[in-house]
């Protein structure tokens, strides 16, 4: 951990357009600074730098942060590495004592680094003039090349070969980086006679392997454990080598296999990454979906791929940003993408995922698989199977109402009726980037105290609200009440890691796009309205549900009041 004090100064003495600009061309325009967007290919800028907000954001693509998220994204380092990075452009030195990881614990990392490329390269080795393996490598159609592209190698057969590779085979660094395993006072090498794919980290170090039986075998991928340097996860095979040209594409094909990455990357796809084994997770879509705009999971034709993608279909919905596309591959029953791309090349393999069913349609094919839509039994059980996973879809309001109205068109319900546009928002808020949408009440508070955060201190109590913006706001406001002097970047920064980050950024993200004439205290008031009026509601609604006789004389006298001024009810 990085004291909080010390991140503070050093974003306090960091500016934002001096960190971009040492990757990108920024040039003034009004308040903000434009470039081409370095995270997507475009043609005219769209990609935004408040001097002021200390923020950046596109509007084309969604990206968008602080100074360290944008060392993250672009340069594709960890938080730390990014923190170390501007501390040493503006000369500070991050220190190395407190709550930081200690030295020890550091340098013992450093050495498990070490093992694991020693690893890495005497496994190489093994490869090299080993004919029964090339052989079968070269049977499946792998060059040199491609196997040298990713450090693929060979464990060879006996049991303690890696005595060949390390200094002292008893290190016990070695069982936790799960290269040996230990069994009572036996010590013997977890991966024998098997082709070994390297699975890197977003620095291109070895963490961990996957290694292949030769031929049949069980089981036919054996992999590393969990390990202090390894968490499945959250890894993504080949993210590595292929993230630019993940980012170039803005597209990234999501696959199941390590030898799918390679034989695709072999015939000129190089934009895909693999799971481990496991169904995608929620960090795994977080981290592709801030990389590419388009997400194409691609899975076998069978019931298992089908199962499979249905995975990460729930895993992904909460992480979807509108302007974002994820959709699904089905290949033909009995290939991979190793086997199409094979037979088919390049450009059929990226046809076929052109063609891939969008979220939409493959959510809305597996529920009405579920139903019958002739009898209104069918059609209820079909609103009712699709409410969760209309309620995942927090970050991206518009698809949430297209889906809506697709699933009213189905069953003859309404949509909701707030999906189709809160009365009282303000009409002179200027459009949001190009997925305009009337935002809530909440938004608009916490994007006006984001603006300009004296407001946390010049407001009234928030009614209580369970939605993602709501908690966002209450909590920033509290933390500025404590903290008057952090400005939108702090808090943001402040809030890196925990539940309510996504919101904030989003929200801050979106001032960006506001014109100087917009009158952000107009609106602001109004929203505060808003929410106090519906809150007056909801109390009334309460007050009303219960028998007269039980009310205090004080609730008498506000549910009249309530009454009195009750509105028509837009929720
Ligand atoms: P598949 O069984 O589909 O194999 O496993 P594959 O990728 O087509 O492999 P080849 O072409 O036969 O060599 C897909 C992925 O599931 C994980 C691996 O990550 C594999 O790449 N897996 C599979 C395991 O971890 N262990 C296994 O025993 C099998
Ligand atoms: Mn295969």
């Amino acid at each position: 951990m990085i004291p909080q004090d010390f991140l503070q100064q050093l974003l306090d003495r960091t500016d934002i357009v001096a960190v971009i600009e040492r990757y990108v061309p920024l040039k003034k325009a009004g308040a903000n600074y434009q470039a081409r967007c370095p995270f997507h290919n475009e043609k005219s800028p769209s990609f935004s730098v408040s001097p002021t907000k200390q923020f950046y954001h596109c509007f084309g693509c969604g990206a968008h942060g602080t100074a360290i998220t944008f060392l993250m994204e672009h340069a594709g380092i960890p938080f730390v590495e990014a923190v170390k990075d501007l501390a040493g452009q503006v000369g500070m030195q991050v220190p190395d004592d407190g709550s930081r990881r200690p030295p020890e614990e550091e340098s013992r990392r450093e050495k498990m680094f070490e093992r694991m490329e020693a690893a890495t390269t005497w496994y190489r080795k093994g490869l090299k003039g080993n004919e029964k393996v090339v052989d079968y490598l070269k049977k499946r159609g792998l060059t040199g090349e491609t196997a040298a592209r990713f450090g693929i190698g060979y464990a060879p057969e006996g049991w303690q070969g890696l005595r060949e590779a390390m200094a002292d085979y008893a290190d016990p660094l070695l069982a936790e980086i799960g290269l040996v395993i230990t069994n009572e006072d036996k010590r013997y090498d977890r991966f024998r006679d098997r082709v070994m794919f390297p699975i890197r980290n977003e620095r291109g170090q070895a963490i961990a392997f996957g290694g292949r039986v030769i031929g049949v075998g069980e089981p036919k991928y054996l992999n590393s454990p969990e390990t202090p340097l390894f968490h499945k996860g959250r890894e993504l095979y080949g993210l590595y080598e292929h993230r630019r040209a993940i980012q170039g594409e803005s597209r990234v094909v999501v696959v199941e296999g390590y030898m799918d990455v390679v034989m695709l990357d072999q015939h000129g796809v190089q934009n895909a990454v693999a799971t481990l084994g496991t169904a995608i997770t929620a960090d795994q879509a977080t981290r592709l979906l801030r990389l590419a705009d388009d997400v194409v999971f691609a899975f076998d034709g069978d019931n298992a791929g089908r199962k499979a993608a249905w995975r990460a279909l729930e895993n992904s919905l909460p992480q979807i940003q509108d302007g974002k596309r994820l959709s699904f591959l089905f290949l033909p029953e009995g290939e991979d993408p190793d086997s199409y791309v094979r037979d088919q090349g390049a450009d059929a393999f990226r046809k076929l995922c052109d063609g891939a069913m969008p979220l939409s349609d493959f959510l809305f094919a597996e529920l009405t698989a579920q139903t019958d839509l002739g009898s209104q039994e069918g059609q209820v059980r079909l609103a009712k199977l699709m409410e969760p996973y209309l309620d995942k879809l927090g970050q991206a309001p518009l698809l949430k109402r297209m889906l809506q109205q697709r699933l009213a068109s189905l069953t003859g319900l309404e949509p909701p009726r707030a999906a189709r546009g809160p009365r009282g928002a303000a009409p002179q808020r200027p459009p949001q980037g190009r997925a305009a949408v009337q935002p809530s009440a909440w938004q608009i508070a916490l994007q006006a105290v984001l603006h300009d955060t004296t407001r946390a201190t010049r407001m009234a109590e928030l009614p209580e609200s369970e939605r993602p913006e709501a908690m966002a706001l209450t909590t920033a406001v509290a933390l500025l009440r404590e903290h008057p002097e952090l400005s939108t970047r702090d808090i943001v920064e402040h809030f890196r890691g925990r539940e309510e980050q996504a919101v904030l950024e989003h929200a801050a993200a979106g001032l960006l796009a506001w014109d100087e004439d917009y009158d952000v205290e107009a609106d602001f008031q109004g929203a505060l309205n808003t929410l106090s009026a519906q809150a007056g509601r909801a109390q009334a609604r309460e007050l009303s549900g219960r028998k007269p006789s039980e009310l205090t004389p004080e609730e008498k006298v506000r549910l009249l009041a309530a009454l009195q001024r009750r509105k028509p009810d837009p929720t």
